[in-house]
C-alpha cells in the first residue's frame, strides 16, 4: 500500500476504488475473494479552484493519455454527472461507458482532499459577500482569501520598487506635467473607488502633440505604478489601432487600472468620437456578436488615457456632452528632452506595479467617505476658478479627482509633488479648451435633435384638441408657433430643463441667456420666458421657453442680430396663430423634420 492509499482509509468517500502507479483500481470481493483490478489509467484531481468574480469552482485535473501527462480545467459539472464526464474523453482522458462509474468514485475522493486556491479574472475594485471593497490586481488586495489574478495583463510587479522611487523623485516630482501624468494613472484607482458614488463616468484623457513630445512616454508612466508600461506582452497600453473587441476586451471589468489607448492618428474621425463615447460611459452595452445577438454588457470605470498627434473635440465640435466626457491636453512638451525621455522609458518598463499597491492601500485605510469628502472639498475650490460654462460642475468634479489623488499619493508614496501648481495647470488648461468650445451652439443642436426625435410631443394644431391631448400616457412638452419670418418652439420650462439635463447640460439659465444674445429666444421683458397656453385643456398660461427654430448653428444667429433689430416686428411671437406652419425652406433639415408631420 503506498502513501496516498493510507490517507485514503481516513477520509475518502468511497473505499472501493484507488489509484495506485498508473491505474486506478476498483475492488470487487466474489466468493470471499477480494479483487483487484485496473480499471483506467492514472488521473487526479490536482487543484480546486474558486473564481472569486462567479463563485464557479473548477478543478485542475491531471491525467496520463498517450503515455505522457496531460492537465485540463474543468468546471465542477463536468465531473459531478456521467455524461459529463464521459465528453472529457475527447480529451484524452480514460474514461468509457464501462468505468466511469468507478472514475467518477476515484474523482469525487481526490476532491474531498483539495484545499481551495481562488482567483480573479478581472482587475480593480470590487465588494465581496459581506459589502466589503477590496482590489484585484496581480493579488486581491483587502480580501478575507489569497485570490491570484488569472488574466492576460501583465500587472504582476516587476524590478524594483527603489528604482522606480528614485525616478520619481529625481524626475518627475519637480516636474508639473510628468507629475499630472503620474497622477493621471493613479486617478484610475479613485475612479474605481468613488465613482459610483459620484455618478461619475470613466475619466478620459486624451493627449495631443507633434511627434517626439513625449506623449508615450508620459502615458507609460501614468500606468507604471500598476502594471506593465509596454504596448505589447500585455502591458497597459493598447494601440488605437486595435480592434474595438482588443480595446474592450481589456477594459471589461475593471475599475481601477489606468489604460493607455497609443496613438490615434490612425482612426478615421467618426470611429473615434463613437469609441470616446462609448469609452467614457463605462460599458459596451450596444455590442453585438456575429449573429447579431446583443452579448452581455460589460462595464469599467477607470481613466483610459489616449494619446495621438491631434484634437479629439476639435475634430467633433458639434458633439453634444463630449467636452464633459473628454479632457484633452494639447501641445505639450512632457519631456524635458529625449535623454530624459529615454531614462523614464527604460526605468519604468522594466520597474513596475509597486506603488499601485500602496495607494489602493491606502485609499482603503481612508474610507470612501473620506476620499468623496476630499473631492468635493477640492470641487468647490476649483469651481472657483473654472470659468463659467454649462458643465461646470461635472468637470469640476472631475479636475477634483485629480488634484485628490494627487493629495493621496503624496501621502501614500511619502512625497511632494506639487498639488498647487498642478491644480493651477489643469484649471488653466481647461479655462482655455471650454473658450474654444462653443457650448450654446452643441446645447442648441442638442434641444433640436431632442425635438426632431420627440416632435409628436409638440401640438401642433394650437387651439384645436388634438386626438392624443388628455390621454393618460400623453405627455405634451409644447407646441409650434409662427410669425411672419420664424418658427418657434414654446416649451414648458421644466420640460426643456428636462432635455437638456439628458444632455449633459446643467446649467440651463446659461444656455438661455447665450440664445437670448444670438437672438434665439423671444421672451419677456428682464425674463427668459413667457407665458403661453401650450395645452387647450389645461387652463391658464405657464411659463414656457420660447425658441427660435433655425438650421445651422446657433453662433451664426450673432451675426443676423444686428439685421434683425431694424426689424420691430421680429420678437413679437404671433400668438393663436391658427394659420398652418409652412415649410420655409427646401432643403432637408431638422426644423423642416420638426414641422412635418
Ligand atoms: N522633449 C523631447 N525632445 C526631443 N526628443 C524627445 C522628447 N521627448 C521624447 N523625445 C524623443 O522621441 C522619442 C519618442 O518619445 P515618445 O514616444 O514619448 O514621443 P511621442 O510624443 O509619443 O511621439 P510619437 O507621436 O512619435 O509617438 C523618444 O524616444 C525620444 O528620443
Ligand atoms: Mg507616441
Amino acid at each position: 500500500m503506498n502513501k496516498n492509499q493510507c490517507a485514503y482509509t481516513f477520509s475518502k468517500l468511497y473505499d472501493d476504488v484507488y489509484v495506485k502507479d498508473a491505474y486506478i483500481y476498483s475492488i470487487k470481493s466474489k466468493n470471499d475473494i477480494v479483487i483487484h483490478k485496473p480499471v483506467a489509467q492514472f488521473m487526479s484531481v490536482k487543484k480546486a479552484i474558486e473564481d472569486v468574480e462567479t463563485k464557479k469552482e473548477m478543478y485542475e485535473l491531471e491525467f496520463m493519455s498517450n503515455r505522457r501527462m496531460k492537465k485540463i480545467q474543468v468546471g465542477k459539472k463536468d465531473l459531478a454527472s456521467r455524461a459529463n464526464l464521459l465528453s472529457l474523453a475527447e480529451y484524452g482522458v480514460d474514461v468509457n461507458d464501462l468505468n466511469v462509474k468507478e472514475v467518477m468514485k476515484h474523482l469525487r475522493n481526490e476532491i474531498d482532499n483539495l484545499k481551495v486556491s481562488f482567483i480573479h479574472r478581472n482587475v480593480g475594485f470590487e465588494e465581496d459577500e459581506d459589502k466589503k471593497v477590496y482590489f484585484k490586481h496581480y493579488k486581491a488586495i483587502g480580501y478575507k482569501e489569497k485570490s491570484k489574478y488569472s488574466g492576460n495583463l501583465a500587472v504582476e510587479p516587476k524590478g524594483s520598487e527603489e528604482n522606480w522611487m528614485r525616478l520619481i523623485k529625481d524626475e518627475v516630482v519637480e516636474d508639473t506635467k510628468l507629475a499630472l501624468a503620474l497622477i493621471l494613472g493613479f486617478s484610475a484607482a479613485t475612479v474605481g473607488f468613488v465613482g459610483e458614488e459620484l455618478s461619475i463616468e470613466s475619466l478620459l484623457v486624451h493627449i495631443f502633440a507633434e511627434s517626439t513630445h513625449g506623449k508615450t512616454t508620459a502615458a507609460q508612466l501614468a500606468v507604471s505604478p500598476f502594471g506593465s508600461p509596454k504596448l505589447r506582452e500585455q502591458g497597459l497600453i493598447l494601440d488605437w489601432n486595435s480592434t474595438q473587441n482588443a480595446i474592450f476586451g481589456l477594459l471589461s471589468g475593471n475599475r481601477g487600472l489606468p489604460m493607455v489607448l497609443d496613438e490615434s492618428s490612425m482612426l478615421n474621425k467618426k470611429d473615434f468620437t463613437n469609441l470616446i463615447y462609448i469609452l467614457a460611459s463605462g460599458s459596451d452595452k450596444k455590442r453585438m456578436n456575429k449573429k447579431l445577438e446583443v452579448r452581455p454588457t460589460k462595464t469599467w470605470e477607470t481613466t483610459i488615457i489616449s494619446t495621438g498627434e491631434s484634437s479629439i473635440l476639435s475634430q467633433s465640435n458639434k458633439n453634444t456632452g463630449l467636452k464633459v466626457r473628454l479632457f484633452e491636453f494639447g501641445n505639450i512638451k512632457w519631456t524635458k528632452d529625449s535623454k530624459q525621455a529615454e531614462k523614464i522609458k527604460s526605468i519604468v518598463t522594466n520597474n513596475y506595479g509597486f506603488t499601485g499597491i500602496r495607494f489602493v492601500k491606502k485609499l482603503l485605510d481612508l474610507g470612501k467617505d473620506e476620499v468623496i469628502r476630499r473631492i468635493m472639498k477640492w470641487k468647490s475650490k476649483i469651481e472657483e476658478d473654472l470659468k463659467e460654462n454649462s458643465f461646470k460642475g461635472r468637470i469640476a468634479m472631475k479636475l477634483a479627482i485629480i488634484v485628490a489623488t494627487g493629495q493621496i499619493v503624496n501621502e501614500a508614496l511619502n512625497i511632494k509633488l506639487n498639488l498647487k501648481k498642478i491644480k493651477a495647470f489643469i484649471i488653466d488648461n481647461e479655462n482655455k479648451s471650454i473658450e474654444d468650445i462653443d457650448l450654446p451652439s452643441t446645447a442648441y443642436d442638442h434641444f433640436k435633435q431632442s425635438l426632431v426625435v420627440n416632435k409628436s410631443k409638440l401640438n401642433k394644431d394650437f387651439g384645436d384638441t388634438l386626438g392624443v391631448v388628455g390621454s393618460s400616457t400623453y405627455e405634451l412638452w409644447g407646441k409650434l408657433e409662427k410669425n411672419k419670418h420664424e418658427n418657434y418652439v414654446v416649451i414648458i420650462t421644466t420640460k426643456f430643463d428636462e432635455i437638456m439635463k439628458k444632455g449633459g447640460f446643467e446649467n440651463t439659465r446659461y444656455i438661455l441667456q447665450a440664445w437670448k444674445d444670438r437672438n434665439l429666444l423671444s421672451h419677456e421683458k428682464g425674463k427668459l420666458y413667457r407665458r403661453r397656453i401650450v395645452d387647450p385643456k389645461v387652463r391658464g398660461a405657464v411659463p414656457c421657453y420660447v425658441i427660435k427654430l433655425q438650421n445651422g448653428d446657433g453662433k451664426k444667429q450673432e451675426d443676423k442680430k444686428k439685421k434683425a433689430k431694424k426689424d420691430d416686428k421680429k420678437d413679437a411671437v404671433v400668438e393663436n396663430d391658427e394659420s398652418k406652419v409652412t415649410k420655409q425652406n427646401t432643403s432637408e433639415t431638422v426644423e423642416e423634420d420638426l414641422l412635418e408631420d
